[in-house]
């Protein structure tokens, strides 16, 4: 049992890490400014709260004064909120992460990183291996880009155990609709829980490395209870490669009824098609334990019907 400081705690990935990292016995610290996480997403979760922003150097110190392990997902995410303002999500990807390194090289913590499949851009090899060359073709990859450098180059010069996940397309409990940087598989869900249209941005084809929140959790709290580190990045998602249109197939099965779907045009950043190699994810973590992607769907739907049971269908 150690203690983990999670920045971002409070969002999607973060809140369903607390809840791991709790019940693997460990204590927990959450540094976040709620700018999109939830309070309620830690409600009962005994966790220490620090309010505050990575910017702030001293709630980054406060927050991770003590800790054995950070595990770093505070971010802005999302491609389009990057190309509608560039500057914040550089800021808080980039200059915030400098501020969690800083603060785990005075403290020699062991520092995991959620980085991005994102940087993989335009790079039209697939599987996605390590060893591509990153194309990022948003402000947000870019800034994932530049923080998994920062982050890898803070192992090389200062000896700081690090490890830099890229995370492909995470989903399930927790992760919201209802706002204008929603991810697919939310919004979908959300939409057909509504009985209105689901909105498919470009024709539906586009594939991603779509990963239960459960299987990336398990990992990064196996890594943190093994310190596990690494010189370079590592993909963190299970080699699936799934379309839009299947998605939305797969919510039609769930709920019993298919899904109506309107399309809009394709949107600036978006990747064609995403899908991991996991060689060096499973060298690493040879017990991973996946879950499904129809079993992550079921948690999703069954979340998501709970949270809005007067308009659930
Ligand atoms: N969800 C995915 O599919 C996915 C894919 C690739 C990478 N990631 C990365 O994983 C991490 C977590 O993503 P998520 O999907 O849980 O997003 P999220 O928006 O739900 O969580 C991010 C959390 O960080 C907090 N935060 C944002 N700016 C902050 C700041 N300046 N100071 C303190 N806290 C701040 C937010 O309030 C939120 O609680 C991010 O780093 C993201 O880039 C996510």
């Amino acid at each position: 049992m150690s203690r983990v400081t999670v920045t971002g705690g409070a969002g999607f990935i973060g809140a369903n890490l607390c809840r791991e990292l709790l019940d693997r016995g460990h204590d927990v610290v959450v540094l976040d400014d709620f700018s999109t996480g939830h309070r309620q997403n830690l409600d009962g979760l005994d966790v220490r709260l620090v309010e505050g922003s990575i910017l702030d150097a001293g709630a980054v110190e406060r927050a991770c004064g003590d800790a054995q392990a950070v595990v770093h997902l505070a971010a802005l995410g999302s491609v389009p909120r990057s190309v509608a303002d560039p500057q914040r999500s550089f800021e808080v990807n980039a200059t915030g992460t400098q501020h969690v390194l800083e603060a785990a090289r005075h403290h020699g913590a062991h520092l995991v990183f959620a980085g991005s499949s994102s940087v993989y851009g335009s790079n039209p090899a697939l599987p996605k291996h390590e060893d591509l060359a990153p194309r990022p073709m948003s402000p947000y990859a870019a800034s994932k880009l530049a923080a998994e450098s920062l982050a890898l180059a803070y192992g090389a010069s200062y000896g700081l155990p690090i490890l830099a996940f890229r995370f492909f397309n995470v989903f399930g409990p927790l992760q919201r609709a209802g706002h204008a940087y929603a991810a697919a598989i939310p919004a979908f869900v959300d939409a057909a829980l509504r009985g209105q249209a689901l909105t498919v941005y470009g024709d539906g084809t586009q594939t991603r490395d779509f990963t239960a929140v459960d299987t990336v959790c398990g990992v990064i709290a196996d890594a943190v209870g093994r310190g596990v580190t690494s010189a370079d990045p590592v993909n963190l998602a299970i080699g699936s490669r799934i379309s839009l249109l299947e998605v939305i197939d797969a919510i039609g099965r769930e709920l019993g009824r298919p899904c109506a779907v309107t399309f809009g045009p394709r949107r600036t950043g978006d990747v064609a098609h995403s899908s991991a190699d996991g060689t060096r994810l499973r060298a690493l973590f040879p017990d991973i334990r996946t879950v499904s992607f129809e079993e992550g769907l079921r948690a999703t739907i069954s979340w998501m019907r709970a949270l809005a049971p007067a308009t659930a269908g």
